[in-house]
């Protein structure tokens, strides 16, 4: 197939990590993919595109879209996966700081969504696949903000899917539980210390530094963005990788008590 007649995909965040596994995934699929990075990349031999884009700028949103437009014509796969993550208790982190993470993961899905919804409405089709976490319906002591930002996704996501299916537009969100990327090493950092919190925040950052060495391939996370992406009728919600499943599982059946005090063990808090 010539690449003028393939599908086309933008992957966010698409320079490492999950983006990168998913633009992998997706072109071997047999789509025509653009991958984003907010740093020029030079062209690679696997042949996903890579374009600049900061999704925390409005611009820079609009250039991308329009540009992949103007080469490729069409827009089917949106996967808004650029993200960051914060380790801090929720009093160490300013509202100023909040809201960096926030124009990340919350403002810069809608910017990119708002972007290609004129094009997949005029197509009739599209999927915008929204990368979450477990922590978009869990609590995760000493990382609130970054939990805080997965939940607001995902009550956006499944509202938007019922705005949009009329359209032929569908929403799907990514569950991942950890996940062997560069999360940890690119996250932002709290701008308020407090001693009070060290010791919880420490404890946060330690399981989170092991689970970066022991959480699942990115490529089980890109498996399940192709699941979503390839379904004749999608789900909302894909919980990517064994460990996830078992937690959206718990969430949904175990009594609101007992999922307490077994997360407050496994976060190493007192009882
Ligand atoms: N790793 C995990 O355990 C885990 C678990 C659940 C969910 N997730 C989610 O998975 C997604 C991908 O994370 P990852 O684990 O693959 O981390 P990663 O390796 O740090 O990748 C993050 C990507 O986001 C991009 N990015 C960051 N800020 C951006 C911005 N303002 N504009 C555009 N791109 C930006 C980065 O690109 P540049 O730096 O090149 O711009 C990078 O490609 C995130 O949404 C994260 O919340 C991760």
């Amino acid at each position: 197939m010539s690449s003028n007649n393939k599908p086309v995909a933008i992957v966010t965040g698409a320079s490492s990590g999950i983006g990168r596994a998913t633009a992998i995934a997706l072109k071997g699929a047999g789509y025509r993919v653009y991958g984003t990075s907010r740093r020029q990349i030079p062209a690679s031999p696997d042949g996903i595109t890579m374009l600049a884009c900061d999704v925390a700028d409005n611009a820079s949103v609009d250039t991308l879209v329009a540009h992949v437009l103007a080469e490729a014509g069409r827009i089917d796969v949106l996967v808004n996966n650029a993200g960051l993550g914060m380790t801090a208790g929720a009093e160490e982190v300013s509202v100023e700081r909040a809201k960096t993470l926030f124009e990340v993961n919350v403002f810069g899905v809608l910017r990119m969504t708002n972007a290609v919804l004129p094009t997949m409405r005029r197509q009739k089709s599209g999927r915008i696949i929204n990368i979450s976490s477990v922590l978009g319906f869990i609590p995760a002591p000493h990382m609130a903000h970054y939990a805080a930002t997965k939940h607001a996704l995902e009550g956006y996501s499944e509202s938007l899917d019922h705005e949009i299916r009329t359209f032929g537009v569908r929403v799907s969100l990514i569950e991942p539980a950890y996940t062997r990327t560069s999360f940890d090493a690119n996250a932002i950092q709290p701008d308020r210390l407090i001693a009070a919190y060290e010791p919880g925040r420490a404890s946060a950052d330690a399981v989170m530094q092991t689970a970066m060495t022991t959480g699942d391939a990115p490529e089980v996370v890109a498996g399940a963005v192709l699941e979503a992406v390839g379904a004749k009728h999608p789900k909302l919600r894909y919980a990517a990788g064994k460990l996830a499943r078992q937690i959206s599982f718990l969430r949904r059946f175990v009594p609101a008590t007992a999922f307490d005090k077994s997360l407050r063990k496994q976060n190493g808090l007192p009882a």
